[in-house]
């Protein structure tokens, strides 16, 4: 649902959408041209991930991500999007230290970047203070618990989390807790699909899953996993919709292949001086070079 005067959708429209069981529609995105396409074709919240490191500027992990990596970025796809919110992802280390400086970090997507709202990795005690002074700060927070990619290095690998009774009962309190806190909507990365549908029927926010199962208020992926332009391991909760690798590769070969015979350019992609101009030209080329 989107706000009737500027047809923007709006964290009150998200609300409204989870009581009407409409579900909801994210997808990462990361510069103009492709936010702009994502906007137009109506997907309601565009998540300025931190999957970036990872999938446009080929690190390993999330963990490189800078604060000035992610404004830039975000940037561009706020000045993309005329409907869709979009979400600031916050980087590692930008709310690792103290509250003021997170508040500054996250402010910086607001003011700075055009962003709706940010994301925060995890429900610790402390993120869950940090998550209550930014939304007492007016800046709404997207929480994200089960699979943190920020937290790799604890984790050891990237693997479903929750499976066991006590771990789902600790995914479910960090979404609970998430949710007094004032986060408007929860994340849920890479939880076994009974876990994410109790998360869902107990909270009153919206929940948006990743390899979380059929039953959260709204789904995410990230885009270059959805159009096929992502390198290397896809998740198993990945579905590919296109194949862009391939069709890229295939254009520039084929370009490749043309200039390499000299066929492009040819005469449609070429200009031609006005008529007179190249005899008027070379009667002339005792003064100047030879053409
Ligand atoms: O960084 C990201 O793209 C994310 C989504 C996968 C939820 O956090």
């Amino acid at each position: 649902m989107t706000d009737p005067k500027t047809d923007r959708v709006t964290i009150p429209g998200l609300w409204e959408k989870k009581s009407a069981g409409e579900r909801i529609t994210v997808l990462t995105a990361y510069d103009f041209p492709t936010a702009r396409i994502l906007d137009e074709a109506g997907i309601d919240v565009l998540l300025v991930g931190d999957s970036l490191g990872m999938v446009v500027l080929g690190y390993e992990n999330t963990l490189p991500v800078t604060m000035e990596d992610m404004i830039h970025h975000t940037k561009a796809v706020a000045r993309a999007a005329r409907r869709a919110l979009v979400v600031g992802d916050m980087p590692y280390f930008s709310f690792h230290l103290t509250k003021e400086e997170t508040i500054a970090n996250a402010s910086r997507f607001i003011k700075e970047a055009g962003a709706q709202a940010v994301k925060i990795e995890g429900a610790s005690r402390k993120r869950l203070g940090l998550v209550e002074s930014l939304v007492e700060a007016e800046i709404p927070v997207m929480g994200h618990v089960g699979l943190t990619p920020q937290s790799i290095a604890r984790l050891g690998r990237f693997r479903v989390q929750g499976a066991e009774a006590e771990a789902a009962r600790r995914v479910l309190d960090e979404a609970r807790n998430l949710e007094r806190v004032g986060a408007f909507a929860v994340v849920l990365e890479s939880v076994p699909r009974e876990l994410a549908k109790v998360i869902t029927a107990e909270l009153r926010v919206p929940t948006i899953g990743i390899g979380a199962g059929p039953h959260c208020d709204g789904q995410v992926l990230v885009f270059h996993d959805l159009v096929g332009y992502s390198d290397g391991y896809l998740p198993k909760f990945v579905k590919k919709y296109a194949d862009l690798q391939g069709v890229i590769r295939r254009a520039v070969e084929a370009y490749a292949a043309d200039v390499r015979k000299g066929v492009f350019p040819g005469d449609a992609q070429s200009y031609h001086m006005k008529p007179g101009a190249l005899a008027s030209l070379r009667s002339r080329r005792g003064r100047t070079r030879r053409v």
